[in-house]
């Protein structure tokens, strides 16, 4: 049955309820913001408290996805072309946990890519896989992940052709898409099914100037954060999948498994909305986005000593397909970090980012910005460009632009990641730590690539690099001593 996607079954039980006005003797405790604290209904207002609606007998009981809930997914399936969806409330996390879940177990191969997210990593230590890495190229320029090429995957099939799965991160954060189409069609003539972390592509299937969306290029599955660049509100995602090599009911066990037993009803209102949004509204909804950053992206270009990331590293290794609403700007030329470009926007200009590293920051731009909003980045920028001017060298950026050009190869998986996180470990001064098996996750920012995954073994290259690093102040996620003067590894 082809739904109609214009209505929104899951949004319009959520507000019968609240018209009918049930007297609830269910959770939350607030009791629709009867009982919150003043504080709290300041900043949320009544109306938001409302609607915090309970599960059971509420909406409908969300601790089953049948009836109501079901309904609200297939009509999300369709609209991205997928056989299943689930509405996730713990974020494109979960969805990467229960997919790589379903599809495999302890000691099996999975071929994923260097630069995936964190959560893959987490996926792997649930499962005890061992991952099969494929290692984009850092761009030395901007200091970002570039793609996998289809050459990576096929090298990884013939080296693992009992892989479980090969997993693709694309679009990545800065918007840069794989080959989606080469890299499934070598996974699926290898009898290996081929899935992606979507996250950053919720808006991808709804409007065709954009790169290709994973379902299109032939997916086996995708996970999408609709809270990213969607209407869904914070943490809400969709995992979609296919049939044909997927276990369906394998996934759905393992779907419940990893979301909350409480979901929250306004994520599911969210979900269905935006779904609802982006079929019906998303084409002219994303080509005015599109417009509006590419209108940007040549005003920055403009400027002195600022630049933005464009089409132009399509030409690029592996880099198949661009983003262009995602703003990448470095203002290395006049000597600023990404990081202190960031505290200038925000603090002289009243201007958040998405997020900063040492060299760039990155801006999302969307169907919810005007023209004025844009314009009014484009003039902080210009006011910047001329009160910092050209500076020779570029300082800090500068130091890390070099730290990132030589990032260590990744060297051995010894032990399976979960193995070696729950392996007898030790903490050793970093300097001492060559040859050794890590017994943690170190990922330097930017790239956000894990230098080291638990289980890989420590290479004099690693140990000279991470010094570096933690000399020049670059942040470091995963390991418990966050200085890095020492690391835990396999006792
Ligand atoms: C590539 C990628 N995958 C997965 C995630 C996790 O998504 P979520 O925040 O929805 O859990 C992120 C988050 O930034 C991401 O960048």
């Amino acid at each position: 049955m082809l739904y109609d996607q214009r209505e929104t079954p899951y949004l319009d039980a959520a507000m019968r309820y609240r018209t009918i006005g049930y007297t609830p003797f269910h959770t939350p405790g607030h009791k629709l913001g009867k009982g919150a604290p003043a504080g709290l209904r300041e900043y949320l207002g009544d109306v938001c408290l409302e609607a915090d609606l309970a599960m059971a007998g509420a909406v409908e009981d969300t601790r089953e996805s049948t009836g109501l809930i079901r309904l609200a997914e297939d009509y999300a399936a369709q609209a991205w072309g997928s056989d299943r969806t689930w509405f996730l409330v713990n974020g494109s996390t979960s969805g990467v946990h229960a997919l790589l879940l379903a599809l495999c177990g302890p000691g099996d191969t999975v071929i994923v890519p260097r630069n995936a997210h964190k959560s893959m990593l987490a996926g792997l230590i649930f499962t005890g896989a061992m991952p099969l890495y494929m290692e984009p190229a850092i761009d030395p320029l901007w200091g970002i992940p570039l793609q996998v090429r289809a050459a990576d995957a096929l090298t990884a099939l013939r080296a693992a052709p009992d892989a479980r799965a090969v997993f693709v991160t694309s679009p990545t954060y800065n918007g840069l898409g794989a080959d989606l189409r080469g890299i499934g069609a070598l996974a699926h003539d290898a009898g290996v099914p081929f899935v992606t972390d979507q996250a950053w592509g919720p808006h991808l299937r709804f409007c065709p100037e954009l790169p290709v969306d994973a379902m299109t290029a032939g997916a086996d599955a995708a996970v999408v954060s609709t809270h990213k660049l969607i209407s869904g509100i914070t943490q809400s995602s969709v995992l979609m999948a296919r049939g044909e090599r997927v276990n369906l009911a394998r996934l759905d066990g393992m779907v419940h498994m990893t979301q909350s037993t409480s979901p929250q009803v306004l994520m599911y209102v969210s979900i269905d909305a935006a779904r609802q949004q982006m079929a019906v509204h998303g084409a002219e909804l994303w080509r005015g986005a599109i417009e509006l950053a590419d209108w940007a992206r040549a005003r920055v270009g403009e400027l002195p000593g600022l630049r933005c990331l464009g089409r132009e590293l399509l030409a690029r290794d592996g880099v198949a397909e661009f983003d262009p609403t995602r703003l990448t700007i470095s203002a290395c030329a006049l000597g600023l970090t990404g990081y202190q470009l960031e505290t200038v926007l925000r603090d002289d200009y009243r201007i958040a980012v998405e997020a900063a590293d040492p060299l760039n920051i990155v801006l999302n731009v969307t169907f919810g910005d005007r023209r004025e909003d844009v314009e009014m980045l484009i003039g902080a920028l210009r006011d910047l460009a001329a009160r910092y001017g050209e500076a020779a060298g570029g300082g800090g950026a500068a130091v890390c632009s070099g730290l990132l050009s030589h990032t260590p190869p990744f060297t051995r998986q010894v032990l399976s990641p979960r193995d070696a996180m729950f392996a007898a470990a030790v903490a050793r001064p970093l300097a001492e730590c060559a040859g050794e098996v890590s017994a943690e996750m170190v990922t330097p920012y930017p790239p956000g690539i894990p230098v080291l995954g638990p289980g890989e073994e420590i290479s004099a290259e690693i140990v000279a690099y991470l010094l570096e690093a933690s000399a020049t102040g670059l942040k470091v996620h995963g390991p418990e001593d966050r200085t890095l003067r020492s690391l835990r590894v396999v006792a």
